[in-house]
């Protein structure tokens, strides 16, 4: 049986301005969004926007500044509500919840990581970490003993006591990561939680979250405008431009067939064959015999890992589903074109 997505955004849209109700009813809808400003006035931060997000999978929004990124987010949570269209979470839609059902959700079931990690300053980093079961009502003992818990989870051993302006950037990240960890959320909401980090701690920080997601199997919306984050972090990218979905995609899918030059400019610098699969690049075949002693590989394995099998033989190699049965070949030429980037 099919899941049924965590999230599902229907048709969102979120104009700016003294009357976006007016003129969402009275806009042409097909205008660019800077044509809706020069006729109306009103800046148009999310158009028409639909997506879903499966339970365990980590969703990418990624687009240059001032794309919508963070407008569609502040949505998903209402920190601000949509102009039109519906947010469903688990099948329910929260933007018409009452209050304290919105309140509830923000406790228990969604939690946020923003750029500048949002700490509290003259709160410890336990009590930081705290404050979400703080907020719920949970007794000292209880909260601090699944605050120590998180903080060990995220690296942070031995920094409890500290106040956040002792911890460097990558660690205040830290905390703020185990904040919204603490309620243990069904739902992760990150926007650009790495963009202030120098690179190696980010590349680090990166890793970690994989690390992490590989064992929490939390529902994640993870925000950038890194391309290259995009495509480690996500298992779908949805790409935006000035309010509106250029592409979504898988990362493979996205680099092997960008939708248009905005897409294909960012793709430019991707290492193709640490994205591209066998199976995205080979030669179809049916009939190609693997004979016993021979190597084949699977259709899902990245270029990167075959590399060698292909260069130590002659022949094409087998590529083969996950039945084990022969849908195409690969060769040395298939290989080197894809890492070139031109098959
Ligand atoms: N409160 C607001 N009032 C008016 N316009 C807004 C408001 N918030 C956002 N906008 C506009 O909506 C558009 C989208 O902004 P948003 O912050 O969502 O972009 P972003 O993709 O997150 O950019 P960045 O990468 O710089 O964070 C921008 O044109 C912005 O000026
Ligand atoms: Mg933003």
């Amino acid at each position: 049986m099919a899941t049924e997505p965590k999230i599902i955004c229907n048709n969102i849209w979120k104009v700016f301005g003294p009357n976006p109700e007016r003129t969402m009813r009275e806009m042409d809808r097909s205008l660019t969004r800077a044509e809706v400003q020069e006729q109306t006035g009103h800046v148009v931060g999310v158009k028409d926007v639909s997506f879903s997000v499966d339970p365990g999978e980590t969703f990418v929004v990624m687009g240059l500044s001032g794309s919508g990124k963070s407008t569609l987010v502040r949505c998903l949570s209402r920190l601000i509500d949509p102009t039109e269209g519906q947010v469903l979470i688990d099948g329910k839609d929260i933007t018409t919840v009452s209050h304290s059902e919105l309140k509830d959700l923000r406790r228990h079931k969604l939690a946020m990581v923003f750029q500048h990690f949002g700490l509290f300053p003259h709160r410890k980093v336990i009590d930081n970490v705290a404050y979400g079961l703080e907020v719920r009502g949970e007794g000292r003992k209880q909260r601090y003993e699944k605050a120590m818990e998180i903080i060990d989870l995220v690296g942070l051993e031995g920094w409890a006591d500290h106040y956040p302006r002792e911890l460097s950037g990558g660690m205040q990240q830290r905390v703020g990561l185990a904040r919204a960890m603490a309620v243990e959320p069904e739902i992760l909401l990150f926007d650009e939680p790495f963009s202030a980090l120098d690179p190696l701690i980010r590349r680090e920080m990166q890793d970690e979250l994989l690390d992490l997601q590989a064992r929490l199997k939390k529902t994640m919306v993870f925000i950038t405008h890194d391309f290259l984050e995009a495509i480690k972090m996500g298992d779908h990218i949805m790409i935006m431009r000035d309010g509106a979905i250029s592409q979504m995609g898988t990362p493979e899918e996205i680099v092997a067939n960008p939708a248009d030059k905005y897409v294909a400019d960012f793709t430019e610098d991707v290492p193709r064959y640490k994205v591209l699969s066998a199976g995205k690049v080979m030669r179809p075949v049916s009939n190609h015999v693997v004979k016993s002693g021979e190597p084949s590989v699977l259709m899902s394995a990245k270029i990167d890992g075959l590399i060698d099998i292909v260069a130590d033989t002659d022949e094409p190699v087998a590529v083969v589903d996950g039945q084990g049965s022969v849908q195409g070949v690969i060769d040395r030429s298939i290989v080197m074109k894809s890492m070139k980037g031109s098959f």
